[in-house]
């Protein structure tokens, strides 16, 4: 079987070389929206999202991804937007629907030709007490966590293919 959906869940992939182009804004709006159609434990819509396009904010994000991953490169891979979900740690499940933004953001993403890759430690990153500073500054309450980020931009590599699917990881009973 076979459709436009099914389609782009299988084309879509980590990018990790973007042009410096920043995205359109109604790219952006219409991955963000799609994040908010996730689903969510209780139908709660607790996850938010924070977009940051802004140079010092950029700058001081990729800063403290580095400091958690202990490296000097840029794990956001130089994209120009990067939107970090954060959801209640009250909340039981509160990991899962903040995956769940993610990975519909991704999904979406690919659908409207943007490259992204799931980026990780942001659970690190703002429970710092810089961090703490910027969730205040963005408005962010204090039982939100960091779940990860999605780098979002225009791909400047080719689209890589999907390697083969592991066997057996399907069971039917
Ligand atoms: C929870 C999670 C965390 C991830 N963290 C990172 C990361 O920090 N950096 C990165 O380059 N890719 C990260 N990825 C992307 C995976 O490496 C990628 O999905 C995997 O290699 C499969 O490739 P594909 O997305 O192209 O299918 C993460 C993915 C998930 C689901």
């Amino acid at each position: 079987m076979n459709n436009e959906v099914l389609q782009n869940i299988k084309t879509r992939r980590s990018i990790r070389k973007y042009k410096a182009e920043q995205i359109k804004e109604d790219e952006l709006q219409a991955v963000l929206e799609a994040g908010t159609y996730a689903p969510s434990g209780r139908g709660m819509q607790s996850p938010l999202l924070v977009a940051v396009q802004d140079k010092a904010a950029m700058k001081q994000i990729v800063k403290m991804n580095a400091a958690v991953m202990g490296t000097d490169s840029n794990p956001y891979y130089d994209a120009p937007t990067v939107v970090l979900v954060f959801a209640p740690e009250d909340r039981t499940t509160w990991l899962e629907d903040g995956s769940c933004v993610l990975d519909t953001m991704m999904l979406a993403a690919h659908s409207i030709g943007l490259g992204s890759c799931w980026i990780h430690r942001e659970r690190e990153m703002f429970d710092t007490e810089e961090g703490k500073a910027l969730m205040k500054q963005w408005g962010v309450p204090e039982n939100y966590k960091g779940i990860g980020a999605l780098a979002l931009g225009y791909r400047d590599c080719p689209l890589p293919e999907a390697p083969e699917r592991k066997d057996g990881r399907i069971v039917m009973v």
